[in-house]
């Protein structure tokens, strides 16, 4: 793992968009995995800002998200579809074709196979996106946020790192860290989720932390040996894994400057 501290948000932010804009500009068709929640609203915004007036940014770029709310429709302000338009999809020149996020009513495969119940619908939509994923040639770099209790993507503590794409039901730490992204406070229940293997076969992998919240995670993640009770340990197993955390996130660990474990 190779660990980069930096300032403060703004400057997570801007490292973390210059990796993406990097990474697409030497490979204008790049796979990325995209995650969402607080963390990186900053490197979205970064990322708009470069793309804006330009010409060609993400026309040939796929992406496919990490994690959807189970029984919402993408139209729902909570959902992390309408989450993606807001703060990058609506703002960039890509190809709606090459966006790929959890249908979390698995409502194609329920209007191909009508007899399926939900939870099968939901079962043949996680097969659906690992295969996508194959079918994209793999992903070439996935951005990660971290849960406080370790979670990466929605892969609460306990999921095996060898998972693929899966429903899961979210804690009740994660549904109350979530709440106030739900205009009524009401959390779906569970969620589908990129797997600790989808994961771990992507070929970069950024994981970002920012702020005192996360600075227990942080430290866990720092010393822990690889351990399915904090998912993010999983990271422990991949060659080209890059900790991007600012000060604040940083505190605990026992020295805050180009850290590498
Ligand atoms: C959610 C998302 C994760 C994200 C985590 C941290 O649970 N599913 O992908 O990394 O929250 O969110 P935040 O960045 O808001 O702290």
């Amino acid at each position: 793992m190779k660990w980069v501290v930096v300032e403060n948000y703004a400057a997570l932010s801007a490292t973390a968009a210059r990796v993406l804009l990097d990474t697409i500009a030497k490979k204008p068709d790049a796979v990325l995995a995209l995650p969402t929640g607080r963390t990186p609203e900053g490197m979205y915004a970064n990322v708009v800002s470069a793309c804006v007036g330009k010409g060609r940014c993400f026309r040939d770029v796929s992406t496919f998200n990490l994690d959807e709310y189970v029984g919402i429709p993408p139209e729902h302000p909570g959902s992390y579809f309408s989450y993606m338009k807001r703060h990058l999809f609506d703002h960039v020149d890509i190809d709606p074709e090459k966006v790929n996020i959890p249908d979390g009513l698995a409502s194609r495969v329920r209007i191909e196979h009508p007899e399926l119940s939900l939870d099968e619908a939901l079962q043949v939509e996680c097969a659906w996106y690992e295969e996508n994923i194959r079918k994209a040639g793999g992903i070439d770099l996935t951005f990660l946020g971290l849960g406080r209790n370790g979670h990466i993507g929605f892969n609460e503590p306990g999921t095996a790192f060898e998972s693929r794409t899966h429903v899961i039901r979210l804690s009740e730490s994660t549904r109350i860290a979530n709440a106030d992204l739900f205009a009524d406070g009401t959390v779906p229940e569970r969620a589908i989720t990129m797997g600790i293997g989808t994961i771990l076969d992507s070929r970069a992998i950024v994981l970002m932390a920012s702020g005192s919240a996360k600075a227990a995670a942080v430290k866990t993640l720092a010393e822990s040996n690889p351990d399915p009770g904090f998912p993010a340990s999983g990271l422990k197993h991949h060659r080209d894994v890059t900790v991007l955390v600012d000060s604040a996130a940083s505190a605990l660990l026992p020295s805050t400057s180009g850290k590498r474990h």
